[in-house]
């Protein structure tokens, strides 16, 4: 009985169109239709390129999601939101270390995240930290003490370890701290050892030893089991230190593939790439910034923002439309998520519906979406969780 049911949903399956509907059948029977799928077209010898082509169709699989401009974009908020929506089984940690800071508010909640996956409000996903990412022990054990996830998170055996010599050095040293103006989290030294082959590994720490997994193995095991992986990346397009503006740049690139990389993923596994641009972009640190605005203009705007890790004010520039144009090209964006709509105008705080928006914000959006020329999917309308436009179902065509 339960054999032939299966068999005959899997026909169903096969012979269906790519369509939307489709998508909303396989999400209904989800998990036991589509694990059973993906084991009937492996068993037909479908190569897994077809499989993984089947998986973007049903839009589900590896979601990237990156900071377009100089970071800070919303990065944090954005993940959040699309962890409470796709339902991943795992949020995989990218990105440079402990020198990010996203920032997540639920509800009247406010919280700031480092090491820890900004997605961990979402309560049922396992959290990664990939092989690529810098760790620093003391931030990782207290914010998973501190956000009550100690039981959900795993770090890669292969991390390397930021040690008090590297925040020192980080501190210490002008070009770095003063030139450069970094966090003075101990990044760009360890990250130096790193390549130099000094850094310890996660492995060897053992404080760590609770947490120590091979993430590259879990996310590929998930997305080959039909599951929905969010990989998430840190700072933004602007301080990538190959596309970036060296040498005010951060100590590793910053695009996609990178953080596909940070966490053992491969370029045929990922099916969306979400590139995050804020309407008015920020920039804390030196370094060229081609839009910036007078901290008068900022003032009289009302947009003035402040750093999660360092405190620092954060530089605030008009919107950029060749520098948006260049990251979605080189971060390969198939969607944009916007934030700070309500920086805009005002009047669209906490907008959950396009019809809600403003005409000031619609014209914005339209001449954004022609000039970058991917779909603008997420529009974010203020800071909690909860105040986004959700339009990837309408403006993703799946067929
Ligand atoms: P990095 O990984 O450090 O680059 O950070 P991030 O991209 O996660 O961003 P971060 O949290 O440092 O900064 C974004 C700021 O904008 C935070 O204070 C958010 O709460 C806030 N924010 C996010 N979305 C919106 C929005 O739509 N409107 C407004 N007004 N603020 C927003
Ligand atoms: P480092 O990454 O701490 O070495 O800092 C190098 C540069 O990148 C400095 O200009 C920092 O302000 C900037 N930077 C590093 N991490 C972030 C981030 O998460 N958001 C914004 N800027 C960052
Ligand atoms: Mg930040």
């Amino acid at each position: 009985m339960k054999c032939s049911i299966i068999s005959a949903s899997l026909r169903v399956c096969e012979s269906m169109q790519r369509s939307r509907a489709q998508k909303h059948v396989f999400l209904y029977c989800e998990p036991i239709v589509l694990t059973a799928y993906l084991r009937f077209l492996r068993y037909l010898k479908h190569d897994s390129k077809r499989i993984f082509i089947d998986l973007k169709v049903l839009g589900m699989g590896a979601t990237i999601i990156v900071g377009g401009f100089f970071g800070d974009e919303g990065k944090g908020k954005i993940v959040a939101h699309v962890a409470f929506a796709d339902k991943p089984a795992i949020i995989a940690r990218g990105g440079i270390g402990p020198n990010a800071g996203h920032t997540i508010e639920v509800g009247r909640r406010k919280f700031g995240v480092r090491m820890i996956p900004s997605g961990f409000v979402y309560p049922d996903a396992r959290l990664l930290i990939g092989a690529g990412v810098l760790v620093d022990p003391r931030v990782l054990l207290s914010e998973a003490g501190l956000l009550k996830v100690t039981e959900r998170v795993g770090v890669d055996y292969r991390c390397a370890i930021i040690e008090t010599k590297h925040i020192e050095t980080d501190k210490l040293d002008p070009y770095l701290s003063q030139t450069i103006g970094s966090t003075g989290t101990g990044c760009g030294p360890a990250a130096a050892d790193r390549a130099k082959r000094t850094t310890a590994q996660a492995r060897e720490v053992a404080e760590l030893s609770p947490f120590l997994t091979d993430a590259a193995a879990e996310v590929n095991k998930a997305l080959e089991a039909g599951k929905n992986v969010i990989l998430e990346g840190s700072q933004g397009f602007g301080i990538s230190l190959f596309y970036g503006t060296f040498p005010y740049v951060t100590s590793k690139d910053t695009t996609a593939s990178q953080i596909a990389a940070d966490i053992g993923v491969g370029p045929t596994r990922i099916t969306e790439t979400i590139v995050v641009f804020k309407t008015f972009p920020t920039r804390v640190g030196a370094g060229p910034f081609d839009t910036q605005m007078s901290e008068d203009d900022a003032k009289k705007l009302n947009i003035e923002e402040f750093g999660t890790v360092t405190g620092r004010q954060r530089r605030i520039g008009w919107w950029d439309p060749t520098m948006a144009k260049y990251s979605a090209m080189v971060n390969g964006a198939t969607q944009v998520a916007i934030t700070g709509l309500d920086k805009l105008d005002p009047s669209v705080k906490g907008a959950n519906q396009y019809d809600e928006l403003s005409a000031k914000v619609k014209t914005f959006l339209r001449e954004a979406e022609t000039v970058v020329g991917v779909p603008f999917t997420l529009l974010s309308t203020g800071p909690e969780l909860t105040e986004i436009v959700d339009l990837r179902e309408e403006k993703l065509e799946r067929a």
